[in-house]
Parts: C-alpha cells; structure tokens; sequence
C-alpha cells in the first residue's frame, strides 16, 4: 500500500515539475530576462562579439562593398548593431587592448557615438532600444546612453541634409580626441588620426556588408553641430558618420565582369 502511494507521490511530482518548467518556459519570464540581459539603467550590454564562421569571404565584402545610401524601412537587430561596434573599434587582444584597427603607437583616438532612431535598433525581446545618442565602450562592449530621443533630424540639418542620414535607422558617429595621438606624434599626429578613421569606416562597410546591411562613409557635415547633436565632450571632433540601414538593393558583382574589365583595360595598354 505504501509502495503505491509512493509511485502515485512521485509520479504526480514529475507532473507538476513538468507543467511548472513548461509555464516558466511560456510564461514570458524569458522576456523579461532579456530585457534585463540586455538594458542596466542608462548601460546597454551588448550581445558578445561573434567570430562567426564567414558567411563572406573577405573577397567577397570587399567585392560587394558599396556606398549605400536606400535604406528600408526596417530596424538593426542589437546584434547586429554588437557586431558593427566590435569591428568598428572592438577588442582583439587581451593583454594590452588592442583593437580591430591598427593604430600609430596604439594611442586610440578615436571615440564612437550611435545615434539611434525611433524603432532603429530592436532587442531579442522584440521591444526597441531607446532612441537617443550612446558611446561605446570598447572594453567592456557596452553603450552608454549620452543624450535622450530620435536625434536624427539634428542629425541631417548637421549632415548639410543628407537624406540617407535622416532614414538609416542608426548611425555611427566616429570622432577622435587627436591629443592623444599628438601628444606623442606632434604635428604627424594629426596624419595618423586620420589614418585611423579610414580603418575603421572600412572596418564598418565590410562588416555591414558581411552582416547584409548597407553603409555610407560621410565625411561632409558641420563639425561643431555634429559634436552638440550626439552631446560629444569638446576634445571629440566628429571625423566620420556613417549611417547604416538594411539595403533597398544589394550590390554584387562576378569574377568575371571584373576579369572582362582587367582584360580590356590590357587591351587597351597593348593597343596604345
Ligand atoms: C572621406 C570621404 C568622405 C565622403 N563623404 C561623403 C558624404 O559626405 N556623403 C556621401 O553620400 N558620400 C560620401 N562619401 C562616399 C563616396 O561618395 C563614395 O565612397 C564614392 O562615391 C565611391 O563609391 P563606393 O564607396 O560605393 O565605392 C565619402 C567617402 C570618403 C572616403
């Protein structure tokens, strides 16, 4: 009898623990745990960078790579945006904080801002992250937030109105404190910031266009309104937006058509 009562106890226990793992599962108990995964007050945490298996050859995003300036009208997910952070400026190197850019005596100028639209950057959760401008911490991989709201009109009127910088529902604002390059450069300092700007705006076009997205490197804007926009600090000189959205068009291109362009070019060279 007892034995009986202890197989029906057990059995109505793995019952109960069933249904209680299956209501915690549906429950939206995961919801909220990415919500909190994810948001800390004014830090987001972003999603740790992935070195993913390529799903493009280096060949392959340099090919395809092109200034893209149609953008749907869809949002980046954070893992997305996590990515395009990481091979903007991130870690590759643990001992010293090296980063994905080269830089002259590994003096690190540059400062990265993200300006997010409304609905521009949608968490694992499907809620949207808080429209506003956020600085990325390369070290510990998260954004802080700087400045509240869409500021992607400011944004163009800064921008001599370029369109695609009022549509891309993010953009990533590149700017560098040249002090610390010139302080040990002097005047070539200033050469090398530069240098370092071009590495990461190409880091972020490859990047997007391994991610399937679309970018655009603008280097046309009022550098002291820019700087008031995103709530940069006085010794941070925008250098770079880049605004990026999901392509209305993407851009590809064969070996063959660039062979046929080679070949007649040597035409040509022979031909005089
Ligand atoms: C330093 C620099 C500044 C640029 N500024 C702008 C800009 O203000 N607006 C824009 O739409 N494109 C800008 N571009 C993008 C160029 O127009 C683009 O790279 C060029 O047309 C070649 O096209 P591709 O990038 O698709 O190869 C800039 C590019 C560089 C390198």
């Amino acid at each position: 009898m007892i034995r009986e009562y202890l197989v029906v106890f057990i059995v109505a226990l793995i019952l109960i623990s069933t249904i209680m793992l299956l209501l915690h599962l549906f429950s939206g108990s995961e919801t909220m745990e990415s919500e909190t995964t994810y948001i800390r007050g004014n830090i987001v945490l972003l999603p740790l960078p992935k070195i993913r298996k390529e799903v493009l050859s280096v060949e392959e995003a340099l090919a395809y790579r092109r200034s893209i300036r149609s953008y749907e009208d869809k949002p980046l997910t954070l893992e997305q945006l996590s990515q395009l952070l990481w091979a903007a400026y991130g870690i590759t190197e643990t001992r010293y904080g090296f980063k994905t850019c080269p830089s002259a005596g590994a003096t690190y100028p540059l400062e990265i801002y993200v300006v997010v639209g409304e609905r521009g950057v949608v968490l694992p959760n499907g809620s949207f992250l808080e429209p506003g401008s956020y600085k990325y911490d390369p070290h510990s991989h998260t954004l802080k937030l700087v400045k509240r709201g869409d500021l992607r009109y400011e944004l163009y009127r800064a921008a001599l109105n370029q369109e695609w910088v009022l549509r891309a529902p993010v953009s990533i604002v590149i700017c560098a404190v040249y002090e610390r390059t010139t302080s040990v450069y002097g005047e070539r300092g200033y050469r090398y910031v530069y240098m370092e700007v071009g590495h990461a705006g190409q880091n972020i076009y490859l990047e997007a266009t391994a991610l399937g997205l679309g970018t655009v490197a603008v280097g046309a804007f009022y550098d002291d309104k820019v700087q008031k926009v995103i709530g940069a600090q006085p010794d941070e000189h925008p250098l770079y937006i880049m605004p990026v959205g999901v392509p209305k068009k993407t851009y590809r291109i064969s070996e063959q058509e660039i062979a046929r362009y080679i070949e007649d070019h040597r035409r040509e060279l022979e031909t005089g």
